[in-house]
């Protein structure tokens, strides 16, 4: 699979001429500048939760790219109202079979509403699975024990983690949660993009390998292979 890094918790992940995008947030992001958006292909967009810093380009490249939106119910309640109308709602705890991949609704500890002031439904995570690997994908979250249910669920092959603390789990929590959905290959999210969620990229390594863990810390506009 490949996973191609759009700053902060922005991803996609492409595997059978698919692509999958995550939390959509670049052109607000300074350090996403070099980042083209309209360049940007989704087959689908998965939103984790309505804040600012995670839906700011939701509707421009649903527009763009006619992929289909997974979020909450209340989330795809707004973006009908913004015009974007292929929407797939769902909530925590649920999953579906699309065509190309299954996506199951988990539990994050946050908080969700739209930048509008909407209020967002749950946040959440994202379990996904595929003929090719498994992976998490956590959202804004707290560590939370919930985790070790998707641990012993599903197999999980890589996994993206808040880092940033703070807003989420800082880093000694996302070590702890990659124990609970035991799983080694972990890409940070959600740190570096404001002061308040700033990281010391080799401490983070540093804990990451003392636990017999691999942390990425992908760089912005890198593509690479998990
Ligand atoms: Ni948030
Ligand atoms: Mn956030």
């Amino acid at each position: 699979m490949q996973v191609t890094y759009y700053g902060h918790s922005c991803f996609s992940v492409e595997f059978g001429g698919k692509h999958l995008l995550f939390d959509p947030f670049i052109t607000p992001n300074p350090l996403a500048a070099d980042i083209d958006s309209t360049t940007i292909r989704a087959d689908m967009i998965l939103v984790s939760h309505g804040h600012e810093d995670h839906v700011a380009d939701l509707v421009s490249l649903a527009k763009q790219t006619g992929a289909t939106v997974i979020s909450s119910f209340e989330i795809h309640t707004w973006l009908h109202r913004q015009g974007v109308t292929r929407t797939h709602p769902m909530n925590t705890g649920g999953h579906w079979i699309f065509d190309f991949c299954k996506v199951k609704c988990v539990n994050a500890v946050h908080s969700s509403s739209l930048p509008d002031g909407t209020y967002g439904g749950n946040a959440m995570g994202f379990l996904i699975e595929t003929p090719e690997a498994n992976f998490y994908y956590a959202g804004d979250t707290a560590l939370h024990y919930d985790m070790k249910l998707i641990g012993d669920y599903k197999k999980i092959d890589f996994a993206f983690l808040p880092l940033g603390n703070n807003f989420t789990m800082g880093i000694d929590n996302a070590v702890i949660a990659a124990d609970f959905i035991k799983c080694d290959r972990i890409i940070g999210m959600h740190y570096d993009t404001m002061e308040m969620i700033r990281i010391n990229h080799q401490e983070a390594t540093r804990k990451f390998d003392a636990a017999g863990k691999h942390l990425n810390l992908m760089k912005i506009g890198e593509t690479k292979t998990f």
